[in-house]
């Protein structure tokens, strides 16, 4: 059976850059506030006209370019998004076509933030047992214009940004590389405790003034809950991913945890005793890109010179639904 490489890498960010500062034009917050419970200073988000497909575009594009890979080789798109650029059809189709490759299937996932570890699990095992060999796996996202950006949505909108990241996966028979496992959850359970209620298909109609004064439209969340659920399931699945492989977390050379909040990504890394060295972070500078977060991560780590042939991989996640996973890798 192949395993699945990681040939090339790439991502996309709005040039508009926001900082903490700028966000307290639109609501009471501080740049100390969200510095200290979320180590977020600065975020990107997208200009009036920009789109998803865009975004995902210009992330494929440099993907495909380090690979060495033109978009006509690629097999299958999977792209990951919890914002489409609209309710349908996915923005997988946009991309298939900006790329302007032949009829090549292109499936949109809704995972939310683990939307990338999810894409990777389908993609991985399509390679494995033969059925594409070169695959597109993209996470992209815009949460700015879905941000409430008064004083009642400050807890979400300080941690939101937009950008895109897209990785080509390929076949390989070197076993010395590859995707070595995934491991997904879900627990529906716990849906409504970080979700977007409106628009909803079952109410008639899908959208109604009342969504937008009970502010329904908006996402909503209750943090403290998530940050709890966070900083175990993340240490958890990144154990099953270790022992189903044999491994122990100080094997781990590079970690990247969806960037959720920094504290939870610091709390992940003290759960799994690893050093700073062995952990990425980039939120700082685009908070929480959702099913982006990751690919942008790994983009920026690769051109940052921290990947090696060689190295053990480690992704996890966390996410709306409750979903979570993690993923290893020996790049
Ligand atoms: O991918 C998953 C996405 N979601 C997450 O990862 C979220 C996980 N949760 C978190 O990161 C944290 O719960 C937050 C950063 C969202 C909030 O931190 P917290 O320490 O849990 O704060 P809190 O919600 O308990 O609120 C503490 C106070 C409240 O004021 P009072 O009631 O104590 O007067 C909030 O109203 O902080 C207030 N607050 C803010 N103040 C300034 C909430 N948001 C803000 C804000 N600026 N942006």
């Amino acid at each position: 059976m192949p395993r699945t490489a990681i040939l090339g890498t790439g991502y996309h960010v709005p040039d508009r850059v926001v900082t903490n500062d700028d966000l307290t034009g639109f609501m009471e917050t501080s740049d100390e506030w969200i510095r200290e419970r979320t180590g977020i200073e600065e975020r990107r988000w997208v200009k009036e006209g920009d789109t998803g497909a865009a975004m995902a575009l210009a992330a494929s594009r440099m993907a495909l370019e380090e690979a060495g890979i033109e978009a006509g080789e690629v097999d299958a798109i999977v792209l990951a998004t919890l914002s489409p650029d609209h309710f349908f059809p996915g923005t997988g189709v946009f991309l298939q076509r900006e790329l302007g490759v032949g009829t090549i299937p292109a499936l949109d996932i809704r995972a939310q933030c683990s939307g990338f570890v999810y894409g990777l699990s389908v993609a991985d095992a399509w390679i494995r047992v033969g059925q594409y060999r070169t695959i597109l796996l993209v996470g992209v996202e815009i949460q700015s214009t879905g941000l409430n950006l008064t004083t009642e949505g400050r807890d979400m909108a300080v941690l939101f940004g937009d950008g895109a990241g897209a990785a080509v996966l390929q076949a390989t028979e070197d076993e010395g590389r590859g995707v070595l496992s995934t491991h997904i959850y879900s627990e529906g359970e716990h849906a409504e405790i970080l979700w977007g209620d409106a628009p909803a298909s079952w109410r008639h109609p899908r959208i109604s003034p009342e969504d937008f004064e009970e502010l329904r439209i908006y996402p909503s969340m209750t943090g403290r809950e998530v940050f709890k659920h966070a900083v175990t399931r993340m240490p958890q699945a990144v154990q099953a991913a270790l022992e189903a492989n044999d491994l122990t977390a100080e094997e781990i050379d590079l970690l990247i945890p969806h960037q959720a909040n920094l504290r939870i990504s610091q709390m992940v890394q003290k759960r799994l005793r690893l050093r700073d060295d062995q952990v990425f972070n980039n939120i700082q500078r685009y908070g929480n890109t959702t099913a982006a977060t990751i690919p942008i991560a790994l983009a920026e780590a690769v051109r940052e010179g921290r990947v090696e042939r060689g190295d053990l991989l480690c992704f996890t996640a966390f996410g709306s639904g409750f979903t979570w996973g993690s993923a290893l890798v020996r790049w």
